[in-house]
């Protein structure tokens, strides 16, 4: 998709769609409180081009909610399409992130190739926002998955311009859409990945995509194996792929950025399961398709560190991905098994689907090793988040109220969901070892902390969060602004709260 921004005059702009605005300006209660949709532009000919629609009261400005004209008065656009936001008052800049993706999936199956978006004149929109999330949203909306389809028809939509009023601060504008386009392309990039087959990207090829990624936009990066990972006797990690035909894969993404010698290091480490069977406490065939999105918390991390490598934060961070597929077979782990993690500490195997754990295990004590100062890892970790928070929030974790703040922070810029839930000594407690230090599962109750607090073992005092995306990083529904399949979510979170810590 090309993306341009540009300053024309709105009705001038001759275009295959011009896209606007309208939210709902209603704000009394009661009987007569009926819906008054107003676009949020100035400009007197595109209100002029909508009058009658809008007073028809054929159209709300619901979120999403869009309106097509054809060959609109006065304009020289061929389409004008209203796109919603919803209550004046109660939109955000993540409603304009949504209705330019629903404006691009308007588009998209009707075989326009062409989008022009107007930047909403409000005054709770703040435009340089606005900006970053309409493309964003934009480039979000033109993922399919359908990747693997033999007749693909290409509908993706060429050319999108971001049309802002002449008079708007054009350098911030610039800035925050040049950022928008790295930070969806980005978030597109984990999609990728998170939506490939497990026989198409094993640990391996995650390993490549990852290191051809980092070429392209200047990150050193090593993509280890077996090999390193005995030499680094990661037990806990090794344990998991040990099953498996396929090798794993250790990836190790730097960002040094020049002249950045102090200061905290940033340690990102991503559960890269490439495809979860459960191992020999192996999972039951309903559903286990899905379990090839067990990498997207990786996938995050090699999407986050993209961004970063092109945003030029000044910080240092390094991505860490866990890369392996959790099979059974001869001479995979089995229940009641014994390893020992690369921080020396002995884990008993109750269940060897509770495999995201380990991996990350030796991920966070080998970021630790390498400097890092704080932590945040990401994983589809467990179902019992799934059925706390639904596909709705993900979860957090974390061991600093400070480190968490920044991330709450972070989450006001990203629009994603998270909610905090707890760690605890009594979390702790119920995953003590009989045999050993600890072991991989504390039983049905409360596990989405149970995990969590198998992974504060590894973190220990490192100030840390733990995100569990497991119920939001494939979404089972079709949005308006973004079809069915892998999310992204949480790279986007990383990104800024990654951010918080540039000097
Ligand atoms: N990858 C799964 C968690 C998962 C569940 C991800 C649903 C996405 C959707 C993880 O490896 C797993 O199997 N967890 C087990 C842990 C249990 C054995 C303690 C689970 O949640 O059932
Ligand atoms: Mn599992
Ligand atoms: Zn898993």
């Amino acid at each position: 998709m090309r993306t341009e921004l540009t300053f024309a005059n709105l009705p001038e702009i001759e275009t295959e769609l011009l896209a606007v605005l309208a939210a709902d300006t209603q704000t009394g209660k009661g009987t007569d409180a009926k819906p008054q949709p107003t676009l949020l532009t100035s400009n007197p000919a595109m209100k002029a081009a909508a009058e009658a629609v809008l007073k028809s009261g054929e159209y709300k400005a619901g979120a999403n909610e869009t309106l097509l004209l054809h060959a609109p008065a006065g304009l020289a656009a061929k389409r004008l399409l209203l796109v919603g936001v919803g209550k004046l008052g109660k939109a955000t800049v993540h409603n304009v992130r949504n209705a330019a993706g629903t404006a691009v999936r308007f588009a998209k199956p009707r075989g326009i190739r062409e989008v022009v978006f107007a930047l909403p004149e409000a005054e709770t929109l703040l435009a340089a926002g606005c900006s970053r999330a309409a493309i964003e949203g934009a480039l979000l909306g033109d993922f399919d998955p359908d990747t693997y389809k033999s007749d693909r028809k290409d509908q993706s939509v060429q050319s999108f311009t971001l049309a802002a009023p002449s008079d708007a601060g054009r350098t911030a504008l610039g800035a925050a859409f040049a950022e928008g386009v790295i930070v969806g392309e980005s978030q597109n990039l984990t999609r990728s990945l998170v939506n490939e087959p497990g026989n198409k990207l094993t640990p391996t090829v995650l390993g490549q995509r990852a290191a051809a990624m980092a070429k392209e936009v200047g990150l050193a990066c090593e993509v280890y194996s077996t090999d390193k990972l005995h030499e680094l006797k990661m037990g806990a990690f090794w344990s998991v792929s040990q099953g498996s035909a396929e090798p794993p894969a250790l990836i190790v993404m730097r960002y040094e950025p020049e002249g950045v010698k102090g200061g905290p290091v940033l340690g990102l480490v991503g559960k890269g399961i490439t495809f979860d069977t459960g191992g020999i406490s192996i999972k039951p065939s309903d559903n286990m398709e899905k379990m090839k999105y067990d990498m997207a918390g990786g996938a995050a991390m090699i999407g986050a560190m993209r961004a970063i490598a092109l945003l030029k934060p000044a910080v240092r961070v390094i991505g860490i991905v866990c890369a392996a597929e959790n099979m059974p077979d001869g001479n995979a782990q089995k229940p009641g098994d014994v390893q020992t993690a690369m921080s020396g500490k002995t884990i008993e195997i109750i269940n060897t689907d509770a495999e995201g754990r380990l991996v990350l295990a030796d991920g966070l004590a080998y970021a630790k090793q390498l400097g890092a100062t704080h932590l945040i890892d990401a994983a589809t970790l467990t179902g019992a988040c799934v059925v706390a928070l639904g596909m709705v929030n993900a979860g957090a974790f974390s061991n600093d109220d400070e480190t968490y703040a920044k991330f709450v922070a972070a989450l006001e810029t990203s629009g994603e969901k998270f909610w905090r839930m707890p760690l605890g000594d009594e979390y702790a407690e119920m995953i003590r070892s009989d045999i050993g230090d600890i072991k991989n599962t504390g039983g049905r109750w409360g596990g989405a902390s149970t995990a969590a607090e198998f992974l504060h073992t590894f973190a220990e005092d490192t100030p840390w969060i733990h995100l569990d995306i497991a119920g939001v990083a494939w979404n089972e529904e079709t949005k308006p602004y973004m079809p069915k399949g892998p999310s992204g979510v949480a790279m986007r979170s990383i990104l800024e709260w990654v951010r918080k810590y540039s000097s």
